[in-house]
């Protein structure tokens, strides 16, 4: 297991003020940035792109950036990504022809790669690609928009997972995205989850130390 990352999902911050309120949510103890790409097209929403993760480094942003992309294609964005200033690049199997090559072409770029699996997206997708990923990214509700409720049979995903990556003895990280919230962290730690993507959680709660302190307390727990 990984050492526990909470990564708030930027699609929840006030865009009008993005700089700031990613200073906001690091200085308050977050660990990655999680930024989600969506293409209008892959899925019905359309958000940020590469300058706005560039211009996130040229205002001194130094931690890791998490790029979630649910862009289709994918492969043509990734070098972007990479030159912008991601460190952390992952997909959606369904938008990549050629999975393998697009994992290999993350990591060519100089980022780690991470392969996003849907709700009903069965674990098959990993049997001959797991050992080549940095993580795995497992969908808690179905990709698109922030502020969903989290959907149960996941948890039962995550236990799966979890066991296939202890199985590979590799330092894969078990990332879990949407719906989490200080009061179902720790079920979902309990599963084997080692990294938190919080959206609505963090950035809808009026004190952002106190909301990331929770959910770490309750994943330590
Ligand atoms: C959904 C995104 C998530 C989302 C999470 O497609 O990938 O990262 O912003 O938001 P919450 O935590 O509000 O579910
Ligand atoms: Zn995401």
């Amino acid at each position: 297991m990984q050492p526990t990352v909470i990564a708030p999902s930027i699609l929840s911050a006030d865009f009008a003020r993005l700089g700031e309120e990613v200073d906001n949510v690091l200085a308050a103890g977050a660990d990655w940035v999680h930024f989600d790409v969506m293409d209008n097209h892959y899925v019905p929403n359309l958000t940020i792109g590469p300058m706005v993760c560039q211009a996130l480094r040229r205002h001194g942003v130094t931690a890791p950036i998490d790029v979630h992309l649910m862009v289709e294609p994918v492969d043509r964005i990734i070098p972007d990504f990479a030159a912008a200033g991601a460190t952390d690049i992952s997909f959606h199997p369904e938008a990549s022809r050629h999975v393998h090559r697009t994992i290999q072409l993350i990591k060519a770029e100089g980022c780690r790669a991470g392969l996003v699996l849907n709700p009903a997206t069965a674990l098959d997708v990993l049997d001959y690609v797991l050992e080549d990923l940095d993580l795995v990214l497992l969908m808690s509700v179905n990709p698109g928009f922030g502020g969903q409720s989290f959907i149960d049979s996941t948890l039962r995903k995550i236990e799966r997972v979890r066991e296939r990556i202890d199985a590979s003895g590799k330092a894969i990280r078990l990332e879990v995205d949407g719906g989490v919230k200080p009061d179902n962290i720790a079920r979902i730690a309990e599963a084997g989850a080692d990294t938190f993507v919080a959206g609505s959680a963090i950035f809808g709660h009026a004190d952002y130390r106190q909301v990331v302190e929770e959910m770490r307390a309750a994943v330590a727990s």
